[in-house]
């Protein structure tokens, strides 16, 4: 049987589910009743751009489930899985407060059972902006996120912009495979200074945490030039480059103007374009994007 936790706030309680089989009859149990099923998959560290997430599940759905599992597939073997930060019982705080139904919260052999070897890849995008730098990192995402729907069985899953090749890729893969879940794309929350939110910026020290800014400022300095009328992306790109070249510290692992949809890199912006950026700042792997439309 799954624990609950008490809600204050609204005096309802949230189940935590360990097992696929308690996940799969709590959200069968809601589909039965007629609910309409949302789901929001997080690796945790919650943060108001996960928040987001599942307000607007809240709104858009009847009974919410939230998963929370540092997902080792989508971990390059010289990343941050065993460092990644777990702290699941404030977590396990926010979400109550939020109202959230169901938690799924698994073990990772109930996950990946001894002797696994299905993956799923979307080819042809998976090895696209990130995907490059961390090669298996949207293979391990694509795979765990399938297993996810395939037990819960959501109406509707939320997934936030900040991850636009994720976004991408998901979007791909439910289309591909006739998933019958609707995907729903959220805005980006930032910090009031423009970093976007992530679970990563906690291992930045103050220093970098300043510098972490440079991301946010390299899309609006092409965004500036965007909306004064150039439609060039390589002038876009230098002038960006540019920026992050007065800063040394931080290293630039691409700054890309694609397509939104097939992450094909665009020459001249005609529709909608997605700009993307990654950059570490020390250690530290950032992503930040903006879509461009003409
Ligand atoms: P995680 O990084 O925990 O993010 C969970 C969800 O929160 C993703 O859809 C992500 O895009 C969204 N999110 C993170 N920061 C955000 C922000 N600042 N604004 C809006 N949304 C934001 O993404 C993953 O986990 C994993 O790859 C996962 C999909 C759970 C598969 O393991």
């Amino acid at each position: 049987m799954g624990s609950f936790v008490l809600n204050p706030r609204a005096g309802l309680s949230m189940k935590i589910c360990r097992t696929v089989q308690e996940v799969r009859s709590a959200s069968r149990g809601a589909r039965m009743a007629g609910r309409k099923v949302g789901f929001v998959p997080t690796m945790g560290a919650l943060h108001e751009g996960h928040l987001s997430l599942v307000r607007a599940a809240k709104k858009q759905s009847e009974v919410v489930f939230v998963s929370i599992f540092v997902n080792p597939t989508q971990f390059g073997p010289h990343e941050d899985f065993s460092k990644y930060p777990r702290t699941f019982d404030h977590d396990c705080e926010l979400l109550q407060t939020e109202g959230v139904d169901v938690l799924f919260a698994p073990a990772v052999d109930e996950m990946y059972p001894k002797g696994a070897i299905t993956f799923v890849t979307v080819e042809g995008l998976s090895d696209k902006l990130d995907g490059v730098s961390r090669p298996g990192h949207f293979r391990g995402v694509t795979t765990v996120v399938s297993k996810l729907f395939n037990i819960i069985e959501p109406d509707l899953a939320f997934f936030g912009q900040k991850d636009a090749a994720q976004v991408a890729i998901i979007c791909r893969m439910v289309r591909d495979l006739k998933s019958p879940v609707e995907i729903v794309v959220c805005p980006i929350v930032r910090e009031p200074d423009g970093l976007a939110m992530s679970s990563r910026n906690a291992y930045l020290n103050a220093g970098e945490r300043r510098q972490a800014v440079i991301l946010r400022k390299s899309l609006l300095r092409a965004e500036e030039l965007f909306r004064t009328g150039e439609r060039r992306t390589s002038e876009l790109v230098q002038a960006a480059q540019k920026l992050f070249a007065q800063d040394p510290s931080v290293r630039l692992d691409y700054f890309q103007i694609v397509d939104p949809d097939t992450l094909e890199p665009v020459d001249t912006i005609s529709g909608r374009a997605l700009v993307a950026v990654a950059a570490y700042v020390g250690n530290t792997r950032l992503i930040d994007n903006v879509i461009l439309s003409a």
